[in-house]
């Protein structure tokens, strides 16, 4: 699967993005170290703290079919800059993938950049051995 691939899909699932209270859309796209692609959006609450991010929804949908080892993520929103994975999604991220997993940062255009998950979690923290 190339990256465009990922974006596009993540794009794609934008719209069902459920966002009443902020507008702002986002849809998520995993890959997974199989091959297979699971997509996810932003799904609020009116309780707002109780909202899910689509890079979680999406590595979620993933590790529940049982598909834990994540390769790649694609981030799509409205905006005209490039948004990256908040806080949390990153923390997340990091259970599922190694420090190579790509961060794929796209525009509503397509346009898109590639992170590495070091480059935007460095120092992660991960289980005590
Ligand atoms: N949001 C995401 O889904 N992913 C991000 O990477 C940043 C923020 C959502 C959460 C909330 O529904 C809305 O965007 C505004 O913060």
């Amino acid at each position: 699967m190339e990256d465009k691939e990922l974006v596009k899909l993540a794009n794609e699932a934008k719209k069902n993005a459920y966002a009443p209270y902020s507008k702002f859309r986002v849809g998520a796209a995993v890959l997974t170290e199989n091959g297979k692609v699971f997509t996810g959006v932003n799904i609020e609450n009116a309780s707002f703290g109780a909202t899910n991010c689509a890079e979680r929804t999406a590595v979620f949908k993933a590790v529940s079919e049982g598909e834990n080892k994540i390769r790649a993520v694609a981030i799509a929103s409205d905006s005209e800059e490039y948004i990256y994975p908040c806080g949390i999604c990153r923390q997340v991220l990091a259970e599922f993938g190694d420090r190579n997993m790509k961060v794929i940062c796209s525009k509503p255009n397509g346009e898109f950049i590639v992170r590495k998950l070091e480059e935007v979690l460095p120092n992660a923290f991960t289980e005590i051995k």
